[in-house]
């Protein structure tokens, strides 16, 4: 059993990625793999529609994408987190999942039934804006989402800072144990 973790910041060791990896450190111990994938670096354009994905597998567009989902797919479990931009996911975080989307939904739906949820970080405000945009994927692609002690958002500005939002710390580690109580029942 395996959870693939994402953070869409294009900051390395930001506020996004230190919020999943307390996530994925809580279903490690639960005896469950897990990888934790930064976007920051990466090339993956937007989707453009080309429709090459209802008679293929996989995007056309050659890039970073392919590998990521197939690691994806691959996997029992799904977190993504993004940073809040203008109140909204960033391009990167939305890049990977329209695209991911499309491929999975025209080749059988390959999200289905995967255990996971979204983590939406901000120095301020748009974080729930934000986890509702990223929920609408889950919930559009079948996918079984997992809550905690409170909507999976924290906040921080600087690199590091989300570690002294206590109740965020405590929400995305709860966030974490949830996903594998749910994958240890589920498999
Ligand atoms: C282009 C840009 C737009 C941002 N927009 C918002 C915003 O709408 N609301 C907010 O509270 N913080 C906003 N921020 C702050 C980031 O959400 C915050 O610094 C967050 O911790 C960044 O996550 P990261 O460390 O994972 O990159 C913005 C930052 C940038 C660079």
């Amino acid at each position: 059993m395996k959870v693939i973790g994402i953070s869409g910041s294009p900051r390395k060791a930001g506020n996004t990625e230190t919020a999943v990896r307390l996530a994925l450190e809580e279903v490690e111990k639960q005896g469950i793999d897990t990888e934790f994938i930064s976007l920051s670096g990466m090339k993956i354009a937007p989707c453009r529609a080309c429709m090459r994905c209802k008679t293929q597998p996989k995007c056309a567009i050659e890039d970073d994408f392919q590998p990521i989902f197939e690691k994806i797919v691959e996997a029992e479990g799904f977190i993504v987190g993004s940073p809040v931009y203008f109140g909204s996911a960033t391009p990167e975080t939305m890049a990977l999942l329209d695209r991911l989307g499309y491929v999975a939904r025209n080749n059988g739906n390959l999200l289905r039934r995967k255990v996971g949820g979204p983590i939406a970080v901000a120095r301020r405000a748009g974080q729930n804006f934000t986890y509702a945009q990223l929920m609408f994927f889950y919930i559009l692609n079948e996918m079984i989402v997992v809550g905690s002690t409170y909507w999976n958002i924290a906040f921080g500005r600087e690199k590091g800072e989300m570690t002294c939002d206590a109740e965020g710390v405590e929400t995305m580690r709860n966030f974490g144990q949830n996903v594998a109580w749910v994958l240890k029942k589920l498999y």
